[in-house]
């Protein structure tokens, strides 16, 4: 392994916030959060006659936040927020979203021109470093991650012992804890990024071995000579009996998917991970957990729960409006997968992007049977979505997994599969997010208060 092109900043060598000023980054560490701009406003809060001030402060794009660390020690109140829609729970420099008006950028730039002009491994290294890599920066950083592809042999028998029909999911999840126990070494710069290369390099390994155990098949070896997403595929469609030689189109949609999921800010996966983190659990294990926290249908499942639903329909004569309206019905458990956001209320620009490319996948591949078929139902369910009062009240839009669903099974990723897709493209994020937090002199380990509604004290037998 090759020594770290970076300093990967550990909490003991990060300089306190005393040390910097306001907005600026906290060490030498390119992309490193800076700390919001305070502001002259404050915020007021009266309680039984006694008035206290608390501060205000903004981030680079305008977010205001005010600044309750206080709030306890000097008024003994918590806050209460189930699910955190109202919690900034960390400075960060990684990722922006304006989910009223349908924007996402990485480090500063649009998805949109990443997702035009840049390559999965590129956009990993620009979230993990917050800046793009120059040419030999990329060269180098391309060949470790193609050079750590492989797994330990007992790996082999780490599969062998999980159920055959066992989901892709927890298997990934097993697998990448399971990475912590080859790689025991005493935390470092070079141990880290030595972690983040082999979690980059293994995590396809991993996904399609988790794949072939499903099937029954043997493993394929990843090849050093294919990028990233054509390895990919290899090592998912290829057998010893038959090689695979993967579409380049299919290659390119694939490390376009991947760089569409690499970071969303601090989603649920992300705070797992983060909050995991903060244990100062190392990375495998971080990202383990995070994985598990992916596989919920209300996140990253939602992209096999997509498909299902499609099929659902497909299945029953292709009713769209009969599906929403179940949807709709507080007595029906049915949810329009898909559809709907904590941060976004407007279009997500990921969905712009992939419905786009379903249309010239589809055209191009073709894709199973029955795949423009689902396209359309996609597109029905879409369009009567945005016209119904519900959906546009609650300002209900197609997410990023609404169209990536049709894109894999075009592509012939099997639906079980989605998910871990999901993973191969978060997993820069969440090493980003895991190193920013790591970072962060203010850093402490994730411990939210409740407000507890049980018994009062009682005694046995009372
Ligand atoms: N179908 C029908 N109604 C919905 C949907 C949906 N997909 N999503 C939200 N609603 C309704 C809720 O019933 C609620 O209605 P109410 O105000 O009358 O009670 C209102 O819209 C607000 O919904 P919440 O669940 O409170 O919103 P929240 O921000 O907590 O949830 C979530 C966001 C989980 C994404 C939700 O929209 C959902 O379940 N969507 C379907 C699953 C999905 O697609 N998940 C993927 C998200 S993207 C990702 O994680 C990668």
């Amino acid at each position: 392994m090759r020594s770290p092109p970076f300093r990967y900043t550990l909490l003991a060598m990060a300089p306190k916030a005393s040390e910097t000023k306001a907005g600026e980054p906290r060490r030498g560490e390119a992309g490193a959060a800076g700390d919001p701009q305070p502001l002259d406003e404050t915020l007021e809060v009266s309680l039984r006659g006694k008035t206290r001030r608390f501060p205000l402060v903004r981030g680079s794009e305008g977010e205001t936040a005010v600044d309750i660390r206080a709030l306890r020690a000097e008024t003994g109140l918590i806050t209460f927020d189930p699910g955190y829609a109202n919690t900034g729970s960390c400075r960060s420099a990684i990722t922006f979203i304006d989910g009223e008006e349908g924007i996402l950028r990485y480090r500063g730039y649009p998805i949109e021109e990443l997702a035009e002009r840049s390559t999965f491994l590129e956009v990993a290294w620009l979230l993990m470093h917050g800046e793009l890599p120059g040419r030999d920066e990329l060269a180098s950083f391309e060949h470790e991650v193609t050079h750590h592809t492989m797994l330990h042999e007992n790996f082999g028998r780490f599969f062998g012992a999980l159920p055959k029909d066992a989901h892709p999911m927890p298997v990934c999840a097993a697998a990448v804890g399971a990475l912590a126990t080859f790689y025991q070494e005493p935390e470092s710069e070079q141990t880290i990024h030595d972690a983040i290369i082999r979690l980059l390099a293994k995590m396809p390994t991993i996904a399609a071995c988790s794949y072939k155990h499903f099937l029954g098949q043997p493993f394929i070896y990843p090849r050093n000579d294919l990028d990233y997403a054509s390895n990919f595929l290899r090592m998912m469609f290829a057998t010893p009996c038959e090689e695979y030689a993967p579409d380049p189109l299919l290659a390119k949609t694939l490390d376009l998917l991947l760089i569409l999921h690499a970071d969303h800010e601090q989603n649920c996966s992300t705070s797992t991970v983060r909050m995991v983190g903060s244990s100062q659990a190392n990375l495998f294990a971080s990202i383990s957990s995070g994985i598990s926290a992916l596989w919920g249908a209300l996140h990253g499942g939602a992209n096999q729960k997509v498909i299902e639903m499609l099929e659902e329909i497909a299945a029953e004569g292709g009713g769209a409006e009969r599906f929403v309206q179940r949807a709709k019905d507080k007595n029906d458990t049915k949810r329009l997968m898909g559809f709907g956001h904590r941060v976004y209320k407007s279009y997500d620009p990921r969905a712009t992007i992939l419905k786009r490319y379903s249309r010239e996948v589809l055209e191009r591949v073709g894709g199973p049977a029955g795949s423009e078929r689902l396209f359309e139902i996609a597109q029905r369910l879409e369009e009567i979505a945005l016209s119904d009062e519900y959906f546009v009240s609650r300002k209900l839009y197609p997410n990023v997994d609404f169209y990536s669903g049709v894109i894999y099974k075009a592509m012939g990723i099997p639906t079980n599969m989605f998910t871990v897709m999901f993973t191969l493209g978060r997993l820069p994020g969440w090493i980003a997010q895991w190193l920013e937090m790591r970072g962060d002199p203010d850093f402490r380990i994730g411990r939210p208060r409740q407000v507890y509604t049980g018994a009062t004290l009682r005694h046995i037998g009372g």
